[in-house]
């Protein structure tokens, strides 16, 4: 029985000095854990914690150093065993940046580009101004990168132009092309009487009397429009008949007739005429057709 007490008490003995021998050991080694450096007397000590400075070297190897904290305005963001803290930076207005968060004693101070200005490389010296876009924002500016712009639009703006042009033109020749149209058709005018139909008189009896109304200026006139007769062989024509205006309109009236020959000569005289914007002119010939045939008619019946 004594000696299990004196075995037992052993046992506790031996706790108690297995506590204060290796607890603090096994302490000292896991703490350090930031890495060790050696002293200019070659003992290997464990370095100051981030946001402290290095004053006095540890005196028994893997021992720890005595440490400061940082002052005021200086900053120590890494495990060392430096003698001194760095400055705190400034953000400066003349670099164009604002304070993102301040400095601590063991971070600098962070900055931030102001609004409207960017920064692309990590270690930012100056922050530069956003550029700004003539032809409209393409991407926004960032603090990290500067504002991309659309391209210039003059290229589209001339391609637009063009096809606004192009579909302009088109149209207007679509309704200049109708109206032409319009105007060759055979189709009367609205608002003027048709003449009314005479028949297919043949117009040779009464060339002397049209080229009469007609005058040699209208006469020329329409046989230019029919196009049936070269300039040339219009100017023989007056040349022929020198000072004689009648004879003229006689004679190109005839060389008209012949070439246009019998049927259907007096309708396209009326036509052109109307056509001519002559309306008087194209009734005048009309009625005097018109009432020849009438009193032919009369003279028919006279003898029945
Ligand atoms: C300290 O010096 C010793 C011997 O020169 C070397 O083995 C050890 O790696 C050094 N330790 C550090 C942290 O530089």
């Amino acid at each position: 029985m004594e000696r299990k007490k004196v075995l037992a008490l052993l046992c506790v003995l031996w706790s108690v000095v297995c506590v204060m021998e290796c607890v603090p050991r096994r302490r000292g080694r896991e703490t350090c854990g930031i890495g060790f450096y050696n002293t200019s007397k070659g003992i290997e000590c464990c370095q100051c914690p981030q946001g402290t400075y290095l004053v006095k070297d540890c005196t028994s190897p893997r021992g720890f150093p005595t440490c400061y904290q940082c002052e005021d305005g200086t900053y120590l963001d890494h495990a060392n065993s430096q003698r001194k803290c760095e400055l705190c930076s400034t953000c400066s207005e003349s670099e164009n940046k604002v304070k993102k968060s301040p400095c601590s004693l063991s971070s600098n101070t962070v900055c931030n580009c102001k609004d409207g200005h960017y920064c692309e490389t990590e270690e930012c010296k100056v922050c530069h101004h956003c550029s700004t876009c003539d032809f409209g924002v393409k991407v926004s500016c960032t603090p990290t990168s500067d504002t991309q712009c659309n391209e210039n639009p003059t290229a589209l703006v001339v391609v637009s132009v063009f096809v606004v042009c192009l579909i302009a033109g088109l149209v207007v020749i679509f309704f200049w092309k109708k109206k032409m149209f319009c105007f060759k058709s055979h189709e009367p005018p609205e608002n003027v009487q048709v003449l009314e139909p005479l028949g297919d008189p043949d117009l040779e009896p009464f060339l002397p009397q049209i080229a009469e109304i007609l005058g040699f200026k209208v006469v020329r006139s329409v046989v230019m429009h029919s196009g049936l007769l070269s300039k040339a062989n219009i100017d023989n024509k007056v040349y022929d008949h020198p000072g004689d205006a009648n004879e003229q309109a006689y004679q190109l009236l005839w060389a008209w007739y012949q070439k246009h020959g019998i049927e259907g000569a007096c309708k396209q005289l009326c036509d052109t005429l109307t056509e001519m914007n002559m309306r008087v002119q194209a009734e005048k010939v009309h009625n005097l057709i018109k009432t020849r045939q009438s009193s032919k008619e009369e003279g028919q019946n006279g003898h029945i």
